[in-house]
C-alpha cells in the first residue's frame, strides 16, 4: 500500500513522523510524496496554535472530497488533534477512518490492518478504527511508561535506505511529555506526563546513528533539562531498565542557581541532564554536535551549563522561552519564574558558556494583557541579547486553564501589531548579536540540500521577520546580489546562526551537504551572517 505522510507542527512531530515511516516501511508499505497517489493518507496533525489545527482541517477536507467522489482511500489523523478531539472527529468528520493519538503510534499498524481488512471485505464506513482520546493523563503515563511507546522508538530504522535517507543531522527523543501546565498550553494533555527515557537506550540510539554518518543529534523533550532518570526503579523482569515517570517538579525545587538543581537525592543514583549530556558527549565521539531543545529557563543547573562548557562538541545554544516580559502575566501562564530569575538565568548562562547563542520563544495577547505588560515584554527583549526569537499571538485552546478561565480579551489586531512591534524589536538584537560575530571564522555545517538552493540574500534587505521561516526555496539562480555569486549555500553555527556562503554553481553547493567547514564571517545582518570559506 502507498502511503502519503505529512506532518504538521514541531520536531517531536517530525521525529514521531520519521518512526512511523521506518515502523510502516519495514511491515511493507512503501511511501510516496504526493496525496494523490496515495491509498493511505496519514496526517500527523499538532494543536500548539489553532492555526495548525486549520491547516489540517482543510487538508482533511479535500481527502473528504476525494473519498466523496468515490476514491477508495484511508485517511488517519495522527498526533495532537486525534488526541484532544478524541471520536468527537470521528462523528463529525466521516471521512477521518482512523485516529492515533501521540502516545499511541507503536499501535498505528494494528489500526491500519483492521481498517484495511474492513475496507477490503466491504464498504461499510460504520466500523471506523480510533486509538486515542485516551485523556486520562494517568494511564496514559502508565502507559508510556510500560513499553509501547518506548518499543516505537527502540524500533527506529537505522538503515539509511528507510528512514534516515544519507541525513547528517537527527533528533533523539530523551522525554516524552510535559508536566508543567503552562496556563495556554495543550501539550500536557495531548502528550501526558514526563516520561524519561533510560540512558542507555539514549545513548546506543546515539551510537547507531552515528554508526550510520549522522554528525549532528538534536536532543528532544518538551522541557529538556527536566530530564532525569534514577537507576533500579523501574526494571523488566529480564533487570532492563524502562522508561521512568518524571520525579515531579519538587526534585528541582532548590534556589535557583543552586549548584545541586537537579541532581539527585542521597543514595539514589541518578543520571541528571547533566551526566547524560557528559555521557553523550564522551561514548559518542563520532558526534561532532550534540545539541537539545526546549529548554525550561528555571531549573538550569549550573552542572549542566559547565558540561557545556567543557564539551567542546556540545552546542552553545539555548531554546530557553522568555514567553512573556511582565511578571503578572507570567503568573497567569504558570511559568513558575519571575523576570529577574529569568535574568538570573540567562546571566549565570552567558557567564558559564563561553559564546553562547541564545534564542526563545514569546506569546503576545495572553489574555488581560496590557499596554504596560506588552512595553515589559519589549523591555526583556532589548534587554537580552536573543539571537532570535518565535513570536506567537496567544491562541485559546480548547481544554487549557486559560481558555476555561479567563476570557481572550485582547483584539486580535492588537495581537497582531504587539506581534510585528515585537518582532521588529527582535530584528534590531538580531543585528546586534550578528554582528558581533563578523571578523570570526566559525564552524558551520550544511546540512541538507534543502537549506542550500537558495536565492542570494541581501544582508537585511527586503526580509521581515525574525526568523529562517522567511526564507523561501529559490527554483532559479536568482541574480547576483552585493558582489555574492548566484547560488548560496546556507549553513548553521555552533551557536545555530545562519550563515551563508556563495557557492558557483548548484554542484558546488550541493557537494557541501553534511559536512562543517570552516567559513570566515564578512558580512552581517538581521536574519543571517554571510561569510567566505577559510
Ligand atoms: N497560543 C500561542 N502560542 C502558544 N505556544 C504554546 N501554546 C500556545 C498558545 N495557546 C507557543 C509557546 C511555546 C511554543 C512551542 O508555542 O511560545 O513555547
Ligand atoms: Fe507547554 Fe509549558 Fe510544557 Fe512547554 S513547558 S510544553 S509551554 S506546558
Amino acid at each position: 500500500m502507498r502511503v502519503y505522510l505529512e506532518t504538521f507542527g514541531c520536531q517531536m512531530n517530525e521525529l514521531d513522523s520519521e518512526l512511523v515511516r521506518s515502523n510502516l516501511l519495514s511491515l511493507g508499505y512503501s511511501f510516496v510524496d504526493r496525496p494523490d497517489d496515495a491509498s493511505v493518507i496519514l496526517f500527523n496533525t499538532c494543536s500548539v496554535r489553532e492555526q495548525a489545527e486549520q491547516k489540517a482541517w482543510s487538508r482533511i477536507g479535500i481527502v473528504g472530497q476525494r473519498k466523496k467522489a468515490g476514491e477508495k482511500l484511508i485517511l488517519g489523523v495522527l498526533g495532537c488533534m486525534a488526541e484532544r478531539d478524541g471520536l468527537d472527529m470521528l462523528r463529525r468528520h466521516p471521512q477521518v477512518d482512523i485516529l492515533c493519538g501521540p502516545g499511541e503510534l507503536d499501535r498505528l499498524p494494528h489500526l491500519l490492518g483492521n481498517m484495511r481488512s474492513i475496507t477490503d471485505d466491504r464498504p461499510a464506513r460504520a466500523d471506523r478504527v480510533a486509538l486515542a482520546g485516551n485523556s486520562n493523563r494517568r494511564t496514559a503515563t502508565l502507559e508510556a511508561a510500560q513499553d509501547g511507546l518506548e518499543a516505537l522508538d527502540l524500533s527506529r530504522s537505522f538503515d539509511p535506505a528507510h528512514s534516515l535517507a544519507g541525513k547528517a543531522s537527527a533528533y533523539v527523543r530523551i522525554t516524552r511529555g510535559c508536566n508543567k501546565f503552562c496556563t495556554y498550553c495543550v501539550v500536557p494533555h495531548t502528550r501526558g506526563a514526563e516520561v524519561h527515557r533510560p540512558p542507555d537506550h539514549i545513548v546506543d540510539e546515539c551510537k547507531r546513528l552515528a554508526d550510520q554518518g549522522v554528525i549532528e543529534v538534536t536532543l528532544l523533550g518538551q522541557t529538556v533539562n527536566h530530564y532525569r532518570y534514577t537507576h533500579g526503579r523501574a526494571l523488566t523482569i529480564e533487570g532492563l531498565e524502562l522508561p521512568q515517570v518524571g520525579p515531579g517538579l519538587s526534585a528541582f525545587r532548590t534556589p535557583l542557581g543552586g549548584a545541586s538543581a537537579g541532581s539527585g537525592a542521597a543514595g539514589d543514583r541518578t543520571t541528571t541532564f547533566a551526566d547524560l549530556l557528559f555521557r553523550i558527549h564522551e561514548e559518542v565521539p563520532a558526534l561532532q554536535r550534540i545539541r537539545f531543545v526546549t529548554s525550561y529557563p528555571r531549573d538550569f543547573s549550573d552542572e549542566a551549563l559547565k558540561v557545556m562548557a567543557q564539551s567542546p562538541r556540545i552546542c552553545p545554544y539555548l531554546h530557553a522561552p522568555a514567553q512573556s516580559g511582565s511578571d503578572r502575566i507570567l503568573k497567569l501562564m504558570n511559568r513558575g519564574y519571575t523576570v529577574t530569575q529569568y535574568l538570573e538565568f540567562v546571566d549565570r548562562a552567558f557567564k558559564i558558556v563561553p559564546d553562547l547563542s541564545l534564542a526563545g520563544d514569546f506569546i503576545v495577547g495572553f489574555p488581560t494583557e496590557t499596554d504596560a505588560d506588552f512595553e515589559a515584554t519589549c523591555d526583556l527583549v532589548r534587554r537580552v541579547p536573543f539571537k532570535n526569537n518565535f513570536i506567537f499571538k496567544y491562541s485559546p485552546r480548547p481544554g487549557t486553564v486559560a481558555y476555561d478561565r479567563i476570557p481572550d480579551d485582547v483584539p486580535d489586531e492588537v495581537k497582531r501589531w504587539r506581534n510585528n512591534r515585537l518582532l521588529a524589536i527582535q530584528s534590531e538584537r538580531s543585528a546586534e548579536v550578528h554582528a558581533s560575530w563578523v571578523g570570526r571564522t566559525l564552524p558551520v555545517f550544511f546540512q541538507d540540500t534543502r537549506s542550500i538552493r537558495r536565492a542570494p540574500i541581501a544582508a537585511g534587505a527586503a526580509l521581515v521577520g525574525a526568523t529562517i521561516e522567511g526564507l523561501a526555496p529559490a527554483t532559479q539562480p536568482a541574480p547576483e546580489v552585493n558582489g555574492i555569486g548566484s547560488w548560496q549555500a546556507i549553513g548553521r553555527t555552533a551557536g545555530d546562526l545562519i550563515v551563508a556562503v556563495p557557492a558557483a554553481t548548484v554542484a558546488d553547493a550541493d557537494a557541501l551537504v553534511g559536512s562543517i567547514r570552516l567559513v570566515r564571517i564578512t558580512e552581517s545582518g538581521d536574519l543571517l551572517l554571510k561569510g567566505q570559506f577559510a
